[in-house]
């Protein structure tokens, strides 16, 4: 008897997403029917105008916003409707999330705030984890500042700990939204190289948000939004 395999789950599907949220004056259409897919080592800018629903089609595709409805799928695994556990242990150690609020340790300096993350997922324990901490911290230009606190770093470091701290583990599936934003030349280039870096050596899906032209023809596909739909 031969049953021909499945074929692999992509990283992220998500099929007719409807996003609705209180508003001052009632509910709010956020996200109208977005359906959207992303293939294993493809990298995928996310652009639009402010206010056209990228941050949230992000959100909801990391699993961090529940949707309304329509079906969210990573790895083949429904999230809609899942619980906060199901949803952390789906993205645990595949996942990689930079987004515009950092979310640091405040308590931890930038090695172990990156170290931690390969901890959580199981990857790498102590001396180990501190290496290669340490090693993508100097990918993204930090090496001078492994053990400042996150209150001694200019906002740009910060930024570029957290993308650190996202590439770390190695995640199959990353979203950064705006993630070279407030960044100068070179340390976006740096960030960029990382991230694009895990696409396209370790084959991992890349979504990210961009309002710089040049980054976004980099990527290998464009998807714009406006008003809650993608519309090319
Ligand atoms: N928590 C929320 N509650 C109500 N409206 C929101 C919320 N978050 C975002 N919005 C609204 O949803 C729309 C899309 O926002 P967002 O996804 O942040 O857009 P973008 O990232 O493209 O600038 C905006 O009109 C914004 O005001
Ligand atoms: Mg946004």
């Amino acid at each position: 008897m031969t049953t021909p395999a499945d074929p692999a789950p992509l990283p992220l599907q998500l099929e007719d997403i409807i996003l609705t949220l209180p508003g001052a004056d009632g509910p709010v259409e956020i996200l109208r029917g977005v359906s959207f897919a992303a293939r294993p080592g493809e990298i995928v800018a996310v652009t639009g105008r402010s206010g056209s629903g990228k941050s949230s089609l992000l959100a909801v595709a990391a699993g961090l916003e529940p949707v309304t409805s329509g079906s969210v799928k990573l790895f083949g695994e429904e999230l809609a409707g899942a619980s906060e556990d199901r949803l952390a242990r789906a993205r645990r150690g595949r996942v990689g999330i930079v987004f515009q609020a950092f979310h640091l340790l405040p308590n931890m300096t930038a090695l172990e705030n990156v170290a931690v993350a390969l901890e959580t997922a199981d990857i790498a324990k102590g001396k180990a984890a501190r290496l290669r901490a340490a090693d993508a911290l100097e990918r993204v230009g930090l090496g001078h500042r492994l053990k400042h606190y996150p209150g001694q770093l200019s906002g740009g470091e910060q930024q570029r700990v957290a993308v650190a701290r996202a590439a770390v583990v190695r995640p199959a599936l990353v979203f950064a939204d705006e993630p070279t934003g407030n960044l100068d030349t070179a340390a976006g280039s740096a960030v960029r190289d990382l991230l694009f870096a895990l696409a396209r050596e370790d084959g991992a899906a890349l979504v990210l948000v961009t309002h710089e032209p040049t980054l976004a023809a980099a990527c290998d596909r464009q998807v714009v939004m406006a008003d809650g739909r993608i519309v090319s």
